[in-house]
């Protein structure tokens, strides 16, 4: 057996990925990247030194992930929650750094290199183009942006700013992805004209029914700042927890999930434009709390080379997360954490069915023309059942970790970033379209030129 090649008991005994179906697979395990796996000292001239704006559930798991990065240190952090500066504190073991309710005073911060903006999406546009403009390189959180005019505002700063920004999708630093890239790259697939990806939740809090801080009132928080300019509002702790229910800061679940799935396809197939066309459909079929955004979407991508169906559903989680890449030599999956890869063997068979209704003549003449110009294959070599091929990451592996370490290593090397702010913009005018689709209940068109949705 090759290195890292082991066999399903083993790697289910490693706890490395969901294993589903069994047979003689080739079991790969796949080596962590050397950025991190493998962390060198890196001299404090060299050390980034970053801000964070937004310590919510999400901006907590990055500033967690950022302990595993060597070489780069949090030094304050923005959030209009007074809570979650002890959030942030506490996450970085107890780590005085300066906490403030104003962003701005982050982006002040001469010794501040990078910001990592972990709001709700209607302000990832202001604290993007605020921090590209005070010099500052930028991981925004997906998706990138909360409408097409925020996107294109966002890339203009950072082009004219000449900052590196990288967006949250962290499947586009996972090892797994990466293999899946390369087999794509390799063109074992064949031909693929059909993807399909689905993110299937069914639990409250998979459909964004979080927990309401008792905490939560006008005194701890600055809830004028965080409703921003677009409306007003009075104080209402739902929209504050759970906003990714409604238009006016968050996307539902294209936003949410969706832009997840169009990253991973877009980085397997080397996709860097918007869909061309998309088609909606779904409903709100349980969750009927008050939200704007349904809990099952579909949507069907057309691309200039391959459809996209994408789904995603509350209300059943059998599919969990799936990537279905179908092609005429091969079909490549990944289900969570798993990714496997079959070969199909070739489909030229003899026509027995459709000349039925040929007289006996005409059939055995044509059979016997068939079979000379048709001579057998060797022994195996046009087998259907041929062994798949599985990949799993080592066990305990974030991608996030990653995402955030190519991040920081472009910021120190000034390398470009694995997700520029051009790709994140795409991926989230994928999820623009989808909605607008979903709420017109037409065909959304994107129109390059104009660079705007058409329906
Ligand atoms: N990459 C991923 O896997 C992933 C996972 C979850 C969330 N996200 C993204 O991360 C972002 C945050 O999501 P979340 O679940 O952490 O939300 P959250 O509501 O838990 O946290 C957001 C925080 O931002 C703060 N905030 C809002 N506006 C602010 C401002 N102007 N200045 C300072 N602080 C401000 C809020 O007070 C809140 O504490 C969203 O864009 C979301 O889509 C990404």
């Amino acid at each position: 057996m090759k290195k890292n090649q082991l066999n399903r008991r083993e790697v289910i005994r490693m706890g490395a990925g969901a294993l589903v179906a069994a047979g003689a697979a080739k079991i790969t395990v796949l080596e962590p990247l050397k950025l991190w796996a493998s962390p060198r000292p890196v001299p404090p001239s060299d050390v980034v030194r970053f801000g964070i704006v937004g310590t919510g559930v999400e901006g907590c798991s990055l500033l967690k992930a950022t302990l595993s990065v060597p070489g780069v240190e949090c030094v304050a952090a923005a959030d209009l929650y007074d809570r979650r500066h002890e959030s942030a504190k506490e996450v970085l073991g107890g780590k005085d750094i300066e906490t403030t309710r104003n962003f701005v005073r982050l982006l002040d911060r001469k010794d501040i290199d990078a910001i990592i903006v972990a709001t709700p999406d209607h302000w990832h546009r202001k604290i993007v183009v605020d921090a590209c403009a005070a010099g500052k390189d930028v991981y925004c959180e997906k998706p990138m942006s909360h409408s097409v005019p925020d996107g294109l505002a966002m890339v203009d700063a950072v082009a004219r700013y000449k900052r590196m920004c990288t967006v949250g999708s962290q499947r586009v630093s996972s090892i797994l992805y990466a293999k899946a890239k390369e087999i794509w790259d390799s063109g074992r697939l064949g031909m693929v004209d059909t993807i399909q990806a689905a993110w299937d939740r069914n639990t409250d809090s998979g459909a964004w029914v979080y927990p309401i801080d008792p905490n939560a009132n006008v005194k701890t928080l600055d809830w004028n700042a965080w409703v921003g300019t677009k409306t007003e509002r009075p104080f209402d702790p739902v929209l504050f927890f759970r906003w990714r229910c409604f238009k006016d800061f968050g996307a539902g679940l294209a936003g949410d999930l969706f832009v997840h799935l169009l990253s991973g396809v877009h980085y397997v197939t080397g996709t860097n434009q918007p869909p061309d066309r998309a088609q909606s459909s779904g409903g709100l079929y349980f969750y009927k709390d008050g939200r704007e955004f349904p809990d099952l979407l579909w949507t069907m991508f057309d691309y200039p080379k391959f459809q996209l169906v994408l789904r995603c559903n509350h209300n059943n989680s059998e599919e969990g997360e799936f990537f279905g890449f179908y092609g005429k030599n091969g079909t490549m999956t990944i289900q969570g954490s798993t990714l496997r890869f079959k070969p199909q063997g070739p489909h030229e068979v003899v026509e027995d069915y459709s000349i039925l209704g040929w007289a006996k003549k005409d059939r055995d003449e044509y059979l016997a023309k068939w079979a000379k110009n048709h001579p057998k294959p060797a022994p195996g070599a046009w087998k259907t059942d041929v062994e798949e091929e599985v990949y799993v990451p080592p066990a305990g592996y974030s991608d996030h970790v990653d995402h955030l370490a190519n991040f920081f290593d472009s910021v120190r090397t000034r390398k470009p970033v694995v997700e520029n702010e051009i790709f994140g913009h795409n991926t989230a005018i994928g999820c623009h379209l989808s909605n607008t689709a979903y709420f017109t209940r037409k065909a959304a068109v994107w129109d390059a030129t104009s660079k705007v949705i058409k329906t």
